[in-house]
């Protein structure tokens, strides 16, 4: 059986008010997911951040990166397979992963609290391409949604969060109680931390490598964090505290 390794919630822009991406921490970013170990990578950047459609475009468009370009929107850069995505803050707060293409993904409304659960899920059915919807870090204040049905409705999987790993027993206790898959994100903004909780997809079948849409239509997904989670998070929450600090002394 081949298992594949990702991790499902990654940032390639340190803020959401940078006019452009940083295409040398981007690569950077890359190589050190490919020395963790990862095989694929979903950029769940904010959607509303500014330098989103650059970051994607650059990505999978223009191929900045000098990758190897997989014909299904996917591209291969420093070893690692590069997956289209975005994170949405909805209309009850809550954060969100959409995976699907990046046509779908450019079609949505970019401001923040655009949509509810049920208008997204609702208009990506309605669109009728393959897509998978994440909840983020779905115990973290403010964050929170307590409507299981929609929750049931509408989601796929429910991450457990690197950043939040004292409190797995929620995130999986949520994800036994609505009968979903689990993934694992590591809410990166840097390299620091890319891979700190992974996501594992347990293929049944084929020696074949993970494609977009494998991830897209793939089941019994399970999380499994770094044993070294709670140091690169931590380590990543000062790094960006000192970015800030340098960039508004
Ligand atoms: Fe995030």
């Amino acid at each position: 059986m081949k298992r594949t390794i990702l991790d499902a919630h990654v940032h390639l822009l340190m803020w959401k008010q940078q006019a452009e991406p940083d295409w040398n921490s981007v690569s950077q970013t890359l190589k050190v997911a490919n020395f963790n170990e990862l095989d694929a990578i979903c950029i769940t950047e904010h959607i509303e951040a500014n330098a989103y459609e650059k970051l994607m475009l650059g990505l999978f468009c223009s191929n900045r990166l000098g990758g190897s370009t997989q014909g299904d929107g996917s591209v291969i850069c420093n070893g690692v397979l590069v997956l289209p995505g975005a994170e949405l803050h909805l209309a009850n707060n809550m954060n969100i992963g959409v995976h699907a293409d990046l046509e779908t993904l450019l079609s949505l409304d970019r401001r923040a609290s655009a949509y509810t659960l049920d208008t997204l899920h609702g208009l990506l059915e309605k669109r009728g391409r393959p897509f998978k919807l994440v909840a983020h870090h779905i115990f973290w204040p403010g964050k929170t949604c307590s409507d299981l049905e929609a929750l049931k409705r509408c989601i796929n999987a429910i991450e457990v969060p690197a950043k939040d790993l004292t409190n797995i027993h929620k995130y999986l206790t949520l994800a036994s109680t609505l009968n979903l898959d689990t993934t694992g994100g590591s809410d990166s903004h840097s390299f620091i931390s890319i891979g700190a909780c992974k996501t594992l997809i347990n293929e049944d079948n084929t020696h074949s490598p993970l494609t977009l849409k494998k991830w897209l239509h793939s089941h019994h997904t399970t999380h499994e964090p770094d044993r070294d989670s709670l140091r690169l998070t931590a380590l990543a929450r000062i790094h960006r505290q000192t970015d800030t600090e340098r960039r508004e002394p």
